[in-house]
């Protein structure tokens, strides 16, 4: 069977509702630009300032996720990459799988993994106890000493 692919400016003739694939696509180019920042900020940061890659223990994250700023870089980049990822898979699933059964199992397998890793990602970046009572001092962020 031959399919014809229609020239790339062809005008699509629809005439109400909101055109999600289109938000789709400028929610892809959107949070790409901020994603280069947010993923190469924090590569920069984790890896090259100071000891670098030598500094990242408990201590560490847990020194980062204390701090306003990081809770808010970490967050972002979380909801943002995962649904961009999310977003780029629901694509590629749409080419790829020509099973209209399959196509929705993958689908909701990727919308399943999407809640279930925001829900917890989120969780662990707002609520997490970077003093944990209890633990060995030389573990804990120098920050527990004053509390
Ligand atoms: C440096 C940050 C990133 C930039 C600038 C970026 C940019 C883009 C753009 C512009 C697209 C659309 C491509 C198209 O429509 O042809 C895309 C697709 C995609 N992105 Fe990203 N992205 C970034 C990070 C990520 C991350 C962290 C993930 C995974 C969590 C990811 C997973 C995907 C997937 C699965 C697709 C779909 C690929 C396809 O349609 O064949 N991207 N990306």
């Amino acid at each position: 069977m031959t399919h014809t692919i229609a020239a790339p400016r062809t005008p699509v003739t629809r005439s109400k509702g909101t055109n999600w694939e289109k938000w789709g696509w400028i929610y892809m180019r959107a949070s790409g630009v901020v994603l280069v920042v947010l993923i190469f900020g924090h590569l920069f940061v984790n890896l090259m300032v100071g000891k670098g890659v030598h500094a990242i223990d408990f201590a560490f994250v847990g020194g980062k996720w204390s701090d306003p700023f990081w809770q808010v870089w970490d967050g972002l980049m979380l909801w943002l990459a995962l649904i961009h990822g999310a977003n780029g898979m629901r694509t590629i699933v749409n080419d790829y799988a020509h099973n209209r059964t399959l196509r929705g199992i993958l689908k909701i397998a990727i919308l399943v993994a999407v809640i279930v890793l925001l829900v917890l990602g989120t969780l662990v970046v707002t609520t997490f106890d970077p003093c944990p009572a209890g633990s060995p001092a030389d573990l804990l962020p120098s920050i527990c000493k004053d509390l």
